[in-house]
């Protein structure tokens, strides 16, 4: 019997659940989390509702069901020592140290580590600590920039211009107010190319990658409108994507690597968890846009319901730092994932209203995320709502059902019907060609 402490409660924590619940061990699965998730509360043993980031309601619950091991869903509690805390305790995680969590927490960091250890993929950049040479910097990357508030922001401090900043005047400004409210700014050229994100599985030395997924940040189709937590996402059968060569993921493959040695020597810990490249395929190759320190959300749910290795075995592999001996295995599948949210979604969504679920086909998994559940029926909490993942031999039948079953939800929410269909992929492919 293992005893596991999960913190988080969207539908990436669902499915890590889901996962952890597969197990051949018979898993009791101890949860807190910011809000009461419909899906994870029917896996767990007990699930406290608490905030993700409060040390002494996790501490006072940890040590009273001594878990095995904790696994950390979301950025915020990795940022703010958890993991650390919970090794106090003598309570290892499948998630990393603050330290070694600056891989996302701080941008500048991470930019930084890239120059100092010669690793590719960064593209030019400067951390700018006072406005001192701002100015020159801007007009010397040109109209093309990207300005980046060095912390965790809920995917809200970076500005790209022609998206969100018009003109060097604004990137300038904007850059400024981060200097204020941190002291630190990242200012960088801005890419063009395809996003895909790449996340590693890694014990601290050793690293073994997932499937490359596409996620889609613009809340409407066609990638307009604004940035989003993520709207959905798909994978390939092939574990690759359209626009890229396996070359290409070696060379994503070879950064996460790289970046994990370079880790350890700067630092002296090993980065114990899941290394999550956010890279984009450009003209003249592999360029890191970021890094986070967690599965991706809604990425997660592509890969986990593939993966035909015991995850509770991953997870001790990480902590013992014996991945190596784990021999890690996914499905040969396509996956879909489409995510239904709440009208007004990002910026001001609809809350507290009812959405009712149809009838969903066999071979569609539903992940629950920003709901609650009050007499079988549910009801909308303010952020994404309901995650519904397609899995398939080809992409195309996996996007149909996910198609299927995201369309069939009634009440005030919308999707992204485009995620995963030909049309789209064939857009991405053109675009990489002109
Ligand atoms: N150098 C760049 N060139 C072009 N686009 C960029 C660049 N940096 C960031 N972006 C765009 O801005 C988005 C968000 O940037 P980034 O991933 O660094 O921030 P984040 O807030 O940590 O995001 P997330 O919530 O995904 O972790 C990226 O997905 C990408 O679309
Ligand atoms: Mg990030």
């Amino acid at each position: 019997m293992k005893k596991i402490l999960l913190i988080g409660n969207g539908a990436r924590e669902h499915v890590m659940a889901e996962s952890l619940k597969n197990s051949r061990y018979d898993v009791e699965l101890y949860v807190l989390g910011g809000a009461k998730n419909p899906g994870i509360f029917k896996l767990s043993e007990e699930y406290v509702v608490a905030d993700v980031c409060d040390k002494d309601a996790i501490a006072e619950f940890a040590n009273r069901i001594r878990p095995d091991f904790a696994v950390i869903g979301p950025e915020a509690p990795i940022a703010c020592g958890i993991v650390d805390m919970l090794l106090e305790l003598e309570i290892h995680s499948a998630s990393p140290l603050e330290t070694v969590g600056q891989l996302e927490s701080s941008k500048s960091f991470t930019r930084d580590l890239l120059e100092k250890y010669q690793i590719p993929g960064n593209p030019k950049f400067k951390v700018f600590y006072d406005e001192e040479g701002l100015e020159e910097f801007f007009i010397d990357l040109g109209e093309e920039f990207v300005v980046k508030a060095d912390g965790l922001k809920g995917g809200k401090g970076v500005k790209v211009s022609g998206d969100h900043l018009k003109n060097i005047e604004e990137g300038i400004s904007y850059a400024k107010e981060c200097l204020i409210d941190s002291g630190r700014v990242v200012v960088e050229e801005k890419l063009v190319g395809q996003e895909f994100s790449l996340m590693s599985f890694c014990d601290g030395t050793y690293t073994v990658d997932m499937p490359v997924v596409q996620d889609h940040k613009r809340a409407f189709e066609g990638d307009k409108g604004p940035n989003t937590g993520g709207m959905g996402s798909y994978s390939m059968e092939n574990h690759l994507l359209p626009f890229l060569t396996a070359r290409d993921v070696n060379e994503a493959s070879d950064i996460n690597k790289k970046v994990v040695k370079a880790l350890f020597e700067e630092t002296g810990i090993y980065y114990k968890g899941i290394v999550y490249g956010g890279f984009i395929i450009t003209k003249n190759g592999v360029r890191l846009i970021e890094y986070n320190a967690r599965f991706g959300d809604p990425e997660a749910m592509n890969v986990l319901p593939i993966l035909k290795t015991d995850f509770v075995d991953i997870c001790e592999g990480i902590i013992n730092k014996t991945l190596d001996q784990v021999e890690i295995e996914f499905e040969k599948k396509a996956t879909v994932c489409k995510y239904v949210v709440p009208e007004g979604y990002p910026d001001n969504p609809v809350k507290g209203e009812k959405i009712i679920m149809g009838k969903v086909p066999a071979d569609v998994k539903v992940y629950y995320a920003s709901v609650d559940q009050r007499n079988d029926s549910l009801y909308l909490s303010g952020s994404r709502a309901v995650a519904f993942v397609g899995v398939a031999d080809t992409v195309e039948e996996a996007e149909k059902s996910a198609q299927n079953a995201v369309g069939s939800v009634k009440g005030p929410v919308f999707y992204r019907k485009d995620i995963g269909t030909k049309k789209l992929i064939e857009q991405r492919i053109k675009m990489m060609k002109i």
